[in-house]
Order: structure tokens, then sequence, then C-alpha cells
């Protein structure tokens, strides 16, 4: 009996070397953790449970039935973070570079479903070659098995993929499927094709980092909405992330203890808004003033900066914030404005987090660079979002909020529960200098008189200001709640988030909706 014990003992030990001490240090090296010494980063202490640390390839292609590593190449399994159940698993780049087999695809899937059946979020820690180029098609096939669960527990349990390393060809398919995916700084690559594919096909001479670094899939790309400068914050960033969660889409967000005063007054905002209507002011700055303690977990912050996309709290209860940013592009909406607002809002929509939508957007943004690259499919994206969101929604019009991205941007008809504005709104079809040009172009044309062309100009953009620069318009309709002091905005949105607490609201049954894609 103590032998097979001890036996065991030893067995657990060679598992968790892994491919050994050498490429462990290699590894360290290289800047990287160890799979084992990031899981205990990012589980609370000592509530990491393995499974299948014996699990081995079969493939006998290569020679390989003479190299196995217990565990091969992942290590799997669940524990806690501040308490709350997690699944997780994470490449062991010491054994076949990480390189996914049949058997690593199993244990992931493994997780995944019980992740699926215990209604628990998945961490993925990508540090991988691949494909394992010696198992072929069992090695593709383990891909598609992990892609097929992704896609089935996609809106069902939050996933998150952490790239710590490489995460090249197919490998890129399981992260692109989970709703957050962070990367480190100049230790973390993802592309389709490496650069040396790239330059026999296209001849473009790129490192890497050019290729498919952090900062290109944050700003560039937007496929990553997360760079960090080390695993260490990448950790920290998960397990803040998670407190902002629910376990998964049929609990809501844990509710927090709070003691920033829900009736605090915020006499700034009432001086924000600048008296010309083209000046921009900070975005941030009205919601940092409003949230609980100014505490915003940013979404996607240097991808699409003229949107702001993040969660925060209101008294205690978590809440995604979408925003125009007036300070960059003068806030309009674009393709990736709209591709980055439209996942956000889809995804606080499938995990009853309600939105709150800060309102300043001068519209979509002209030109054949936008309407080429289907701006309307994309615009139409976070429009479909809002109409289809079933949480609360509360919207906030600070100033502009013209034409068709007024409507897009959570308007009352998308079943938008509660709209206010400020005192500064303008809700019109445009600005006053467009609309006079296509209302009044030929009455302005005929008068020669620069001085008096001059004066009708102003008497037509003043008429036309009086009549829609403001939000009574849009109040005397029904189709603004209320229109609010600037610095009660704090209180009238957790007084809104309280009476929406019970709001039930279903779609039509279906098989699934057509987002135009
Ligand atoms: N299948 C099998 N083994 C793999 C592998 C794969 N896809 N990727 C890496 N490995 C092995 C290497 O052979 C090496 O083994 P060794 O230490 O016994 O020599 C070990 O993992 C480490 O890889 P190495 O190439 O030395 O590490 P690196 O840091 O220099 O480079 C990569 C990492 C990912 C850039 C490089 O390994 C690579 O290009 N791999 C193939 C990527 C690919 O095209 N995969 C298919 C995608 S579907």
């Amino acid at each position: 009996q103590l032998e097979k014990i001890k036996e065991l003992i030893e067995l657990r030990e060679k598992a968790r070397l892994g491919g050994g001490l050498k490429r462990i240090e290699s590894q360290h090296l290289k800047g990287k953790y160890t799979a084992r010494e990031r899981i205990a980063m990012l589980l609370d202490e000592g509530s990491f449970e393995e499974f299948d640390m014996f699990v081995e390839h079969r493939c006998h292609n290569f020679g390989m039935e003479n190299q196995k590593y217990l565990g091969d190449g992942v290590v799997a399994g669940y524990g806690t973070i501040e308490g709350r159940l997690v699944y997780v698993f994470a490449q062991d780049f010491t054994v076949f570079g990480g390189s996914l087999s049949e058997m690593q695809a199993k244990k992931i899937c493994k997780v995944m479903d019980q992740a699926m059946k215990m209604g628990a979020p998945l961490i993925g820690i990508n540090d991988s070659g691949g494909a394992r180029i010696q198992e072929g098609i069992n090695a593709l096939a383990g891909y598609a098995e992990i892609f097929q669960r992704n896609i089935l527990a996609s809106g069902v349990i939050p996933q998150i993929s952490a790239i710590f390393g490489p995460c090249a060809g197919g490998a890129v398919y399981s992260p692109a499927l989970t709703d957050f995916i962070i990367m480190t700084e100049g230790t973390s690559y993802m592309f389709l094709t490496g650069p040396k594919v790239v330059k026999t096909v296209t001849g473009e001479d790129v490192t890497q980092e050019q290729l498919g670094g952090a900062s290109v899939h944050t700003s560039k790309s937007g496929v990553a909405q997360f760079a960090v400068q080390t695993e260490e914050d990448g950790m920290k960033l998960i397990r803040k992330l998670l407190s902002f969660l629910p376990q998964n889409n049929l609990e809501d967000p844990p509710l927090f203890p709070n003691d920033d005063p829900i009736d605090r007054l915020e006499d700034s905002l009432n001086e924000i808004i600048p008296d010309s209507p083209n000046k921009p002011y900070d975005m941030y700055e009205v919601i940092g003033a409003i949230i609980d303690k100014g505490e915003f977990l940013e979404v996607h912050a240097d991808y699409a900066k003229n949107i702001i996309v993040g969660f925060a709290r209101f008294n205690g209860q978590t809440v995604g914030i979408v925003a125009n940013q007036p300070k960059y592009l003068a806030g309009v909406l674009d393709i990736n404005a709209s591709r980055k607002g439209a996942r956000f809002v889809r995804f606080c929509d499938a995990f009853n987090i309600p939105i709150v939508s800060l309102v300043d957007v001068p519209g979509f943004l002209p030109g054949t660079g936008q309407e080429y690259g289907g701006v309307i499919t994309h615009g139409a994206k976070l429009l479909y979002a809002y109409g289809e969101a079933t949480v609360p929604k509360i919207t906030v019009t600070l100033r502009k909020s013209y034409g068709g991205a007024h409507i897009v941007m959570s308007c009352k008809q998308l079943r938008g529960d509660i709209n206010y504005a400020w005192p500064s709104a303008e809700i019109a079809v445009m600005g006053a200098e467009g609309a006079i040009e296509v209302l009044y172009s030929k009455e302005i044309a005929a008068e020669k008189d620069p001085e008096k062309q001059a004066a009708i100009i102003e008497e037509k953009k003043n008429e036309y200001n009086k009549l829609f620069a403001n939000p009574y318009n849009a109040a005397r309709y029904g189709y603004i709640d209320d229109i609010i002091e600037p610095r009660n905005t704090r209180f009238r949105i957790i007084r809104a988030l309280q009476q929406l607490q019970t709001k039930k609201l279903v779609n039509p049954p279906k098989k699934h909706d057509n987002l135009p894609l």
C-alpha cells in the first residue's frame, strides 16, 4: 500500500514538472510563467483542483510513442476566484510547445463541459504552437471539438481567454469565440498565418509583433479587448472583470456593498458642456463623476475611441456603460465604434447587465471609406443589439443626438426604459448648419448681397435652433421621460435602476435571430 502511495506521489511530482526543468527555465527566460504558476496566480490560494494529470497522448507517428509527458501539455481543472467557482485550463508550452493534441483537446473539453453543467465561468490561458503537427487530423478534430463547445457556451457562461504566448493558425478561433481576450505586451501574438507565410504570399515583411502583437489587436483589429504589461496584471484584470459578472446567464451579477452616497450631487457636471456646440469635453469625466467611486473597468479602451464601453457600478449594482466620446472624432459613430458597441451591448444583454447609455453623437461618419466598408451593416449591428436587448436600458442624452445615430443610441422606441436628457440636449434630424443648407439653399443662393445672405443664414439657423436644439421638443412627445439637472444624474440613474429591477420582457420565440453580420 505504502509503495503504491509513494508511486502516486512520484508520478504527481513528475506531472508537475511538465516538459522538465530545462524547458521551465527557458519559459522563465522568455519572461513567461509556466501553466501551473499561472493558475496559482489566477485562483484563490490553494483552491485549485486538477483533472487529468495522468493523461498522455496516443500518437504513434514520428517516434512520438517514445516521447510522452504526463498531462500532455495542458493543466486543467477548477478553483475559485473571490470564493466563486471557475473552470480553467492553461496550455503548457514546456510540453511540445503547448501544441494541441487529441488528448489535450479532450482535457480542455472536459473542463468546458463541467463549466457548462455547473454554470460557472471558463478561463482559458493560451500559450501554444497550435495543432500538434505529428497528430494531423486528430489535432484538428480536437480544435473543432473545443470550438463547438465555445459556441454553445456563448451567452450561457462568461468565457475569458488570456493569450500569454503564441496563438497561431486555427488556435486563434477558440479565443475569438469567447467574450474577452487579454494579451500580454511583447510576449503574446495572434495570427492566422505567420510572418513567413505572409512574406511568401503577399511579399509583406512583418514581424510577429507587427502582425499580431497585443497593441495591434487592441487598437487596430479590435480582436482583443485588453492589453496588459505583465501576466500578473492580466490575472488581476481577469479577477476584476469577473467581479462585475454573474456566474451564468440565469443569474444576476453580484451586488457589492456601496458607501458612495447615492444622492451625491456633482456640481461640475452642471458646467461641463461647453457653450459652443463644436467644442469637445471629456466623457470620461462624466462617467467618473456618476458611477460608484469613479471605478470604471473599460473594455476595448484603445479601439474605436469615439465610443467608450465598460463596466461600472451604481449603488453596488453592475451596469454596462456605453458612451459617445466627443473628444475623439467628435463622438461620431463609424464602422469600428458600431462593432465595438454592438458586441458590448449584446454581452450585457446575455448576462443580465443593465445598460446605461450616455449620448452625445453628431451622426455617422460620412465618406466612401465608411460606405464601402459597409457602415450600413455595421451600424445596423449596434441598432440591432440595442433593439433586441431586454435588460434595463437607461439613456441620458447630454448634448447632440442627431439623425440615425439618435435612433441607434438606445432611443425610446428601441424599448428604452428610461430616457433622460440634460437641458443642453439637442435632439434633431441634423445640426442647424446642415439643415439650413438642405431646406434653404435656393433662397440663400438667390440673395447676392453677402451681408444680407449672412443675415438670412443667421435668421434661419436661430429659428431652427430655437425649435430643435433643445430636449423639450422630444419631451413634448414623451420620447424623453424627463429633463434632469446634470449634477443629479447619478441619483436619477440609481432611482431608475431600482425601478427597473423587476423588469420582464421577452422577445418573440425563434430558432435564432439574423443579426446583420
Ligand atoms: N506541433 C508539434 N510540436 C510543436 C508545435 C506544433 N504545432 N509547435 C511547437 N512545437 C514544439 C517544437 O518542435 C519544439 O520542440 P523541441 O523543444 O522538442 O524542439 C517546442 O515545441 C518549442 O517550440 P519552438 O519552435 O522551439 O519555440 P519558439 O518559441 O521558438 O517558437 C512557435 C514558437 C509557435 C513560433 C513555433 O513553434 C511555431 O512556429 N510552431 C508552429 C506553429 C503553427 O503553424 N502551428 C499550426 C497552427 S494550426
